[in-house]
């Protein structure tokens, strides 16, 4: 639990994933053959093996802000990095990389806040004017937001679990594994909330025979959620379509037939909006059969994002057995 807080509190948004990525390095570097870092900053880790290739990958960035103009008494307005909810970020505190702490609000006088829009909201770190914030500030700098990371009930509430929950399942899993015969790469992705760009260019590199990749998916089991047969403490999900991808029945089959044999339970994931890594994975070269374990996840792209444990368990259980 330790190590997924720690995670999950991590500075990171797209394009920002250095703090993030020497956390990974750190914890992985003493139970892997090889690393490598390539141009734009993706994490590829191998275990070799003498088999096929066979690629997990996880994106480490999180959603974020991006300043673009400071005014005269030192508020800061800002653009997304990723899918930022104008309503979900109202009041909500942000960090930018340097730990300067931020708070978001609104104009006041705007009323209708189905209609709120990012251009209405901006930060206020306390500064007097913009000479101070300029200080601690500049255009450019990216912020990501701040919660507090909470397990009660076998249950975490936090922020960025998507999708430092995948990182975790993938080095849980690279720890855990001892026997196995394919090569194995553990990628940790850049820039997959502003369109799966790290996917694109690792995938190229491995070039692997199979590829899975891990992410957090939406649930149906608040009140009034949108109709999905999701629900969080049910077991991980396997990917069956997305925006972007179906999976191949190659390894959709790889992963029933595996959770089948060890009894871990299991749900189906269709997804009407957005995609993952894996939708930029299955279309490199030649074409990639790739699937996607999910984790059912509340409230998505919030400060307080809600998966079960239980599920996280599973999950780490069925990447293990799924390469043994
Ligand atoms: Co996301
Ligand atoms: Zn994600």
């Amino acid at each position: 639990m330790k190590l997924l807080k720690e995670l999950t509190t991590c500075y990171g948004p797209s394009g920002n994933e250095t703090h993030i990525r020497e956390l990974i390095i750190k914890n992985i570097k003493e139970h892997v053959d090889e690393i490598q870092v390539d141009v734009l900053g993706n994490l590829i880790a191998r275990k070799k093996g003498t088999g096929k290739k066979m690629m997990f990958a996880a994106h480490m960035d999180e959603i974020g802000l991006i300043v673009t103009y400071i005014d005269e008494k030192g508020f800061i307005r800002f653009s997304n990095i990723g899918g930022v909810s104008p309503q979900r970020s109202l009041y909500q505190r942000v960090m930018f990389e340097n730990g300067i702490t931020g708070i978001i609000s609104y104009e006041q006088k705007h009323e209708d806040m189905q209609k709120l829009k990012l251009d209405h909201l901006y930060i206020d770190i306390g500064a007097k004017n913009k000479e101070e914030a300029e200080r601690f500030v500049k255009i450019g700098d990216a912020a990501c937001f701040k919660g507090e990371f909470i397990c009660q009930m076998n249950r975490v509430i936090s922020k960025a679990l998507d999708n430092r929950i995948g990182c975790y399942l993938l080095i849980e899993a690279i720890k855990q594994i001892k026997d196995h015969t394919l090569d194995l790469y553990f990628v940790f992705t850049v820039q997959e909330e502003i369109g799966l760009r790290g996917a694109k260019t690792s995938a190229f590199t491995v070039y692997p025979d199979y590829a899975i990749a891990v992410d957090v998916t939406l649930t149906g089991d608040t009140p009034n959620a949108p109709t999905m047969a999701i629900e969080i403490g049910k077991g991980p999900a396997i990917k069956i379509k997305d925006a972007m991808v179906i999976t191949h029945p190659i390894v959709r089959k790889m992963l029933e037939d595996t959770a089948k044999k060890h009894c871990i339970p299991y749900q189906y994931e269709v997804l009407e909006k957005g995609g993952t890594d894996v939708g930029a994975v299955h279309i490199t070269k030649g074409g990639v059969p790739s699937g996607a374990i999910s984790i059912p996840t509340r409230y998505v792209h919030s400060t307080g994002e809600v998966v079960d444990m239980q599920d996280v368990e599973n999950s780490i259980k069925l990447i293990t057995k799924i390469i043994s």
